[in-house]
């Protein structure tokens, strides 16, 4: 036995079915979202309606109709209650190909239209690629329309899915950064990706300001539209810069006592550009760094402080790496803090 769902578009509401009711296939269950919008009819007893199905689906042009392998989801109890593991950036949801291919297409768009509301559009990530850290999507289900806003901490964040690196698994870890800082610090965000971090600092530090960097023209472009979305919850002025982080000493000047480096893969290649960034008192930086253990995190960034030791003004201890997300088997992304006073 199969269990088969229609996935009903947006304008398909219980009046328009109403109207249409003669013509719907009998045995059916009509599911209901938290806006009570109508989502999905699901038949049970489908191999003997299925045609019945599709002549009717052919009424509600945009409607999917998915099935689902009993053996993979045994009942529409279990259709409601069903978990996907996924990223949900506002409307948009990103699954891994690895969820997909163990729970089946069927299953993922079934379960999800009946879990997300806002749900437009299913994106399938295959990996993450390039300088700029963005995922390569493929469209499962929707409408492939990939800039998205969301809510983090009160804030809109305006973004593209497919053109900028974007991750509202990290809304604790921006808490925790923001957190650390006080209200006068002076904040550059070397690799600002959806500058999310950026704005939430921008809503603290009423006497300090953040300039944010990234290389990518389109976080640049994204940020821009957040910053102006948000205008009214923000204090710290917001300086934005498309540069490699490695010219920014070039630029600016060392007047920063929290510095943020968050990309993971390449951080460490910047960490000298970041000394001479600090502030000749004083200065924070959150190192963001893949590692497979605390121990291997800290004694790399401590071999490599002691290599830059000549080049610096600055004595620095590093605090005990803590781990922020998971990243691949048994490797993790860890976020190392270093802090630096002036030499005696
Ligand atoms: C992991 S993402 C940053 C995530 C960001 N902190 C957030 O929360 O959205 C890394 C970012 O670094 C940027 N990037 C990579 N290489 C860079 C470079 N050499 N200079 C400046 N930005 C760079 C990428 O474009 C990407 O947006």
């Amino acid at each position: 036995m199969k269990v088969i769902a229609l996935l009903l578009p947006l304008h398909v509401t219980l009046n328009y079915l109403n109207t249409i009711r003669s013509s719907i296939p009998r045995g059916y269950e009509p599911y209901y979202s938290q806006s009570q919008r109508l989502i999905c009819l699901v038949w049970k007893h489908s191999y003997k309606t299925l045609n019945a199905i599709k002549e009717f689906a052919k009424r509600l042009p945009e409607a999917h109709i998915v099935t689902s392998d009993i053996r993979r989801l045994k009942s529409t109890y279990e259709l409601e209650k069903c978990h996907v593991p996924c990223t949900i950036v506002g409307n948009v949801v990103i699954v891994s190909s690895k969820t997909l291919s163990n729970l089946g297409g069927d299953v993922v768009k079934a379960c999800l239209a009946l879990t997300y509301r806002r749900l437009r559009t299913i994106y399938v990530k295959e990996l993450t690629e390039g300088q700029y850290r963005v995922a390569k999507l493929q469209l499962l289900y929707g409408v492939d329309e990939s800039t998205t806003t969301y809510r983090e901490h009160g804030l809109t964040i305006i973004c593209d899915v497919k053109r900028v690196y974007v991750n509202p698994r990290l809304s604790t870890e921006r808490l925790r950064v923001l957190r650390s800082c006080t209200n006068d610090d002076r904040v550059l965000d070397m690799f600002a990706g959806s500058g999310a971090l950026t704005l939430l600092l921008s809503t603290k530090l009423t006497q300090g300001i953040i300039v944010s960097n990234d290389l990518n023209q389109s976080s640049i472009h994204y940020i821009l539209k957040s910053l102006a979305y948000n205008a009214r919850m923000l204090k710290a002025p917001v300086i934005l810069l498309n540069l490699d982080a490695k010219q920014l000493p070039g630029v600016l000047k060392p007047i920063f006592t929290v510095i943020i480096m968050d990309c993971p893969h390449e951080s460490l290649r910047y960490l000298l550009h970041a000394f001479r960034l600090c502030e000749p008192d004083y200065c924070t930086l959150h190192v963001y760094v893949v590692g497979c253990s605390q121990d291997k995190v800290a004694n790399t960034v401590k071999h490599l402080i002691n290599e830059f030791k000549e080049f610096m003004n600055h004595s620095c201890r590093v605090e005990e790496p803590i781990r922020v997300l998971d990243y691949a088997p048994r490797k993790y992304i860890y976020r190392a803090t270093i802090t630096c006073k002036r030499l005696q």
